[in-house]
């Protein structure tokens, strides 16, 4: 079928929900993807931090024919093979905290406990269910969830809820209720709605590093005093790290570079390489809060998603990365090259500014600029797949296989555009 027929039909009968570039994909290796004419891209995007170990990486498209041909699906009702061991791989990387993740000891005292279901959303309906259910049943009887402004947490109607943007709630008033709006790293407004709530407050959601509103990262001071006000009162400390997690940042979990531990943890994107994955990560004890027929999910945690997902966590922990260093481990690999990154980006045209951690960055462009969605149209007709989060920011999530040369690439087509 032609790219104008596929388009047709796509017009036709699939809903109007995204924007979509005029380009379809239709293969990729390693940090390249192919169009439908043939023609390749260099992918700095990842499926929006998905495709972590890149396109067509033999460890992961192995372990998914060999699932495939074995056994697609069964219920939740049974056990289900790689599931358990991807579950202990998640605890494990939970405690390896400033150690190389292959070095964390499985027996670390700190238990975690996941459940898995199938999108970032999933996982984060998951944690506010839990927050709510363990407040009653054990914890400070509470109920409000507090979330920053400019946050993101997906696209159900309690995860829009607790995404404090206008764009994304106001068209579909009512919302469930008991979630509160505070601006992100305002320790005052946290103080305040702490010393107002009291123990009404259940949890606090956030992300470590805003992605979806241009890559805007917390302060320590800001973690800190969530995880000191949380405890103090008796609240769970919720961290989406759904874009941020799996060694994105150069850290296994960016809550690892803030020194905390949070109670619960969300996981997506990443996770499975590609194929759906969410999870939702939380401390043993607290997990208890969920007795049978409390949550489901008839796909989440299944054959296919959970081998994928083993050959990743096992690639991104005992791997050796693309480049460099005898032996690089991907945690190194992510937080050199995420360094080389920022600086060159931030020696771009028109950059007044870069965010981030690891491949995790935001280039702010300076005002009076086109807005920034026609540079990211512009660098596609280049071959350069990125992408903006507003007007005048760029948003850079390579797969975590990029190398200096791919940033050399990326920019170099990157200031010919901008320029
Ligand atoms: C931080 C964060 N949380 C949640 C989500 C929602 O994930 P999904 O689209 O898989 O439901 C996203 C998606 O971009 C995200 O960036």
């Amino acid at each position: 079928m032609s790219f104008e027929e596929a388009k047709k039909l796509d017009d036709a009968y699939v809903m109007h929900t995204f924007g979509r570039s005029p380009v379809e994909f239709v293969g990729g290796s390693g940090m390249r993807l192919t169009d439908s004419d043939g023609k390749e891209y260099l992918d700095f995007l990842a499926g929006i931090a998905v495709n972590c170990l890149g396109y067509g990486h033999p460890a992961l498209t192995g372990a998914i024919q060999e699932q495939a041909d074995k056994l697609l699906h069964v219920s939740n009702y049974f056990q289900i093979e790689h599931r358990g061991e991807v579950a202990r791989r998640i605890s494990q990387l939970a405690n390896a905290g400033a150690v190389a993740p292959k070095d964390a000891s499985p027996d670390a005292p700190q238990q975690w406990r996941t459940f898995f279901g199938n999108s970032g959303a999933e996982a984060n309906e998951c944690a506010i269910k839990l927050a709510r259910l363990w407040a009653k049943r054990g914890g400070n009887g509470g109920f409000d969830i507090v979330c920053l402004n400019k946050s993101f947490h997906g696209r159900t109607m309690e995860t829009i809820a607790a995404t404090m943007q206008g764009w994304a709630q106001d068209p579909f008033c009512p919302l469930p209720g008991g979630f509160i709006g505070i601006d992100s790293n305002d320790v005052d407004a946290l103080r305040d709605v702490f010393a107002q709530k009291g123990s009404s407050i259940a949890a606090v959601l956030l992300e470590p590093i805003q992605g979806e509103s241009g890559v805007h990262p917390m302060t320590q001071e800001f973690m800190t005093e969530v995880r000191n006000l949380t405890s103090e009162y008796g609240a769970l400390m919720m961290c989406d790290e759904v874009q941020t997690g799996l060694f994105r940042t150069g850290w296994v979990l960016a809550f690892q570079a803030y020194g905390i531990v949070p109670d619960v943890f969300t996981l997506a994107k990443a996770i499975a390489g590609g194929v759906p994955m969410g999870a939702c990560v939380a401390k043993a004890e607290i997990s208890e809060a969920f007795h049978a027929g409390d949550h489901g999910s008839t796909f989440g945690g299944g054959p296919l998603a959970c081998a994928a997902a083993d050959a990743v966590l096992t690639e991104l922990t005992e791997g050796t990365a693309p480049e460099g260093e005898e032996g690089e481990g991907y945690l190194e690999h992510v937080r050199s090259v995420g360094k080389y990154l920022a600086e060159q980006l931030a020696g771009l045209p028109h950059v007044i500014e870069v965010r981030g951690s690891g491949l995790i960055q935001g280039a702010e462009l300076e005002a009076g600029l086109p807005d920034a969605h026609e540079f990211v149209a512009r660098a596609l007709e280049a071959g350069l797949v990125i992408n903006a989060t507003g007007p005048t920011t760029l948003r850079l999530l390579p797969p975590l296989v990029c190398t200096r040369a791919d940033v050399d690439e990326m920019c170099g087509i990157l200031r010919e555009v901008l320029a």
